[in-house]
């Protein structure tokens, strides 16, 4: 009895299914499908590749392009630092501890005493020479820094007996709108300066001195030119 219900519904299944699965019975039909179908299958493959291959070539066209106006850029910004750097080359110019920087040049006051002659030697030794105050504004400065030691020192600029003038250890005699001196000149008058004044005096007497040099060459391609 039960086999029998089983084999029903089996047949029934049976006679239903081609009926359902006529409309799905295409794979044969697919194999034996129109040729065009195949060609349109093929030539849509082909032109998925050609488009695939495009998108590569345009991507890799893209980032050559960009690297190249990168380098472009670069090279820009190479040339900038060039121009920060030949304008930034005065900072470079160094003066050792101990030396005051002013304008293009280092100043150093002695803390020792003694008569001319010796100042001149001592900023030799220390690679430079006494002071050459070159105008208004630099004797101005000297005088203020002077303020705070209440001292005389001892410049570069002595008075020379044959033409009987004040003459810069350079050489150069002094012009008087540089700055007046205060005192006799006379036969060994050396110069010094303080907090208010310059003044003549004997160049056997003592006193501090002030050396100037220029500054160090902190990076050595930048500082050739001076
Ligand atoms: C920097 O500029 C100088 C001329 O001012 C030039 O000779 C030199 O080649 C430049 N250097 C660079 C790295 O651009
Ligand atoms: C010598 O120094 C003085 C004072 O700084 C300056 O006016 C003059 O031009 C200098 N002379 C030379 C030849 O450098
Ligand atoms: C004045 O200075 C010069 C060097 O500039 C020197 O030869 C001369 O002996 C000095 N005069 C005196 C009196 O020290």
């Amino acid at each position: 009895m039960d086999a029998s219900v089983v084999y029903a519904d089996l047949n029934l299944t049976k006679t239903r299914e081609p009926k359902r699965a006529s409309p799905l019975s295409l794979p044969p039909d697919t194999c034996r499908c129109p040729r065009w179908h195949r060609l349109a299958l093929k030539l849509g493959c082909a032109g998925l590749v050609l488009l695939v291959l495009s998108v590569i070539g345009l991507g890799v066209l893209v980032i050559s392009l960009l690297q190249k106006t990168s380098v472009e850029k670069s090279g820009l910004d190479v040339q900038e630092n060039n121009l920060t750097k030949t304008t930034e080359s005065p900072a470079m110019l160094k003066c050792s501890k101990d030396w005051l920087t002013h304008r293009d040049k280092c100043i150093h006051f002695s803390q020792d005493t003694n008569i001319w002659k010796e100042g001149l030697v001592d900023c030799a030794t220390k690679g430079g020479t006494l002071l050459l105050i070159q105008d208004q504004e630099e004797l101005r400065f000297i005088k203020n820094s002077a303020k705070g030691k209440g001292e005389s020192f001892w410049i570069g600029l002595n008075y020379t007996s044959p033409d009987e003038n004040w003459r810069w250890i350079n050489g150069s005699t002094l012009s008087s709108d540089v700055l007046q001196i205060t005192g006799d000149a006379k036969e060994n008058s050396c110069a010094s300066v303080s907090k208010d004044k310059v003044t003549s005096e004997s160049c056997a007497s003592d006193n501090k001195w002030i050396c100037q040099k220029k500054p160090k060459c902190v990076s050595e391609t930048t500082c050739n030119d001076s």
